[in-house]
C-alpha cells in the first residue's frame, strides 16, 4: 500500500508539532509546515531524530505564493495528499478570560484573525483539494475550538459563556461553517472533513494555566486524521465526543 502523506500547518510548536509527531508514529510521511524557516527546520530535525519520516515545508498560510508553492511541491513530489491538518491559528486579541471584546476589538485584529483562522484555511484547502481528491481516503481536519460554538456562547451558564474573544470565536465559528459546507460538498467522495476542538491545552496560545498537555491535545486531530471509511464527516469533535455547533 502507498504510504500516506500528511500536511500539518503550524507544525513548529504546540499542538501542530505534537500532531506531526503522532502522525509520524503511525508510519505516515509528514510534511511539517511552518512559516518561520529556522523554527520549522529545528522542529523537523527533532522529529527526524526520533525516527519519523518528516520533512519541512515553509508555509505562511497568509501568503498566496506559499500556498501555491505548497500545491506545486506536493503535486510534484507525491502527486496526492491524504491528510490535511489545518492547525495553524492565532489569537491576538488583548483580553483575558472573562472579558468580552465585541465592542473593543480593532478592525485590524478582527480582519487579521479572520484572515489566518478562516479565509486562508479555505484558500489553502481549496487549493490542495485536487491533490486530496487523488487520495484513496482523504481526511481534512480543521482546528476549531469550543469557543467557536454559537450554541454554547448563546447559553447563559454554559462553560464558555464567560469568555467572549469576539475575533477568535467568530473565526472558529466561520471555520466550523466551512467544515459543514465542505463535508456536504464532498459527501459523495471518500474525503471526510471535520472540526476538532483539541481541549484547553498548554501551549503558547493556551498558556501554562491550561489543564491538558500537548500529547492529549493532539489526540483529537490525530483521530480525525486517521478515521476509517466508517468514520464521521461534517462533525465537531473533542476526544471522540460531538460538540454542539
Ligand atoms: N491551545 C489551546 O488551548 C487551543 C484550544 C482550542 C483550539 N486551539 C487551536 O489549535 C491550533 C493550534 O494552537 P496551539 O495552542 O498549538 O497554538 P500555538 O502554540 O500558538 O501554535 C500556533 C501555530 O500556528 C502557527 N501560525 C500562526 N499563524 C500562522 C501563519 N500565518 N502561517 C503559518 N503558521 C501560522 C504558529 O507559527 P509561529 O510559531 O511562527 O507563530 C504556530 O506554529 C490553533 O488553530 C488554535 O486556535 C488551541
Amino acid at each position: 500500500m502507498a504510504k500516506k502523506i500528511a500536511l500539518v500547518t503550524g507544525a513548529n510548536k504546540g499542538i501542530g508539532f505534537e500532531t506531526a509527531r503522532q502522525l509520524g508514529k503511525e508510519g505516515i510521511t509528514v510534511i511539517a509546515a511552518a512559516r518561520n524557516k529556522e523554527n520549522g527546520i529545528k522542529a523537523v530535525e527533532t522529529l527526524k531524530n526520533e525516527g519519523f519520516d518528516i520533512e519541512f515545508l515553509q508555509l505562511d498560510v497568509d501568503k498566496d505564493t506559499d500556498i501555491q508553492f505548497a500545491f506545486d511541491y506536493i503535486n510534484n513530489k507525491y502527486g496526492k495528499l491524504d491528510i490535511l491538518v489545518n492547525n495553524a491559528g492565532i489569537q491576538i486579541e488583548s483580553g483575558d478570560w472573562g472579558l468580552n471584546t465585541s465592542t473593543t476589538v480593532s478592525d485590524k485584529v478582527l480582519r487579521q484573525t479572520l484572515d489566518t483562522n478562516f479565509f486562508n484555511v479555505v484558500k489553502l484547502t481549496n487549493t490542495l483539494l485536487p491533490l486530496i481528491r487523488k487520495s484513496d481516503a482523504g481526511r481534512i481536519v480543521n482546528l476549531s475550538s469550543i469557543l467557536g460554538s454559537l450554541k454554547l456562547h448563546s447559553e447563559v451558564g454554559s462553560p464558555i459563556y464567560g469568555s467572549k474573544l469576539f475575533a477568535y470565536d467568530t473565526s472558529k465559528a466561520a471555520l466550523n461553517s466551512y467544515t459543514i459546507h465542505l463535508a456536504a460538498a464532498l459527501a459523495d467522495t471518500n474525503i471526510k472533513v471535520n472540526s476538532a476542538h483539541p481541549g484547553w491545552v498548554k501551549t503558547d496560545m493556551g498558556s501554562d494555566a491550561a489543564p491538558m498537555d500537548v500529547v492529549d491535545g493532539a489526540k483529537t486531530s490525530v483521530a480525525l486524521a486517521l478515521l476509517d471509511a466508517e468514520g464521521v464527516s461534517g462533525k465537531y469533535i473533542h476526544l471522540g465526543n460531538e460538540l454542539p455547533w
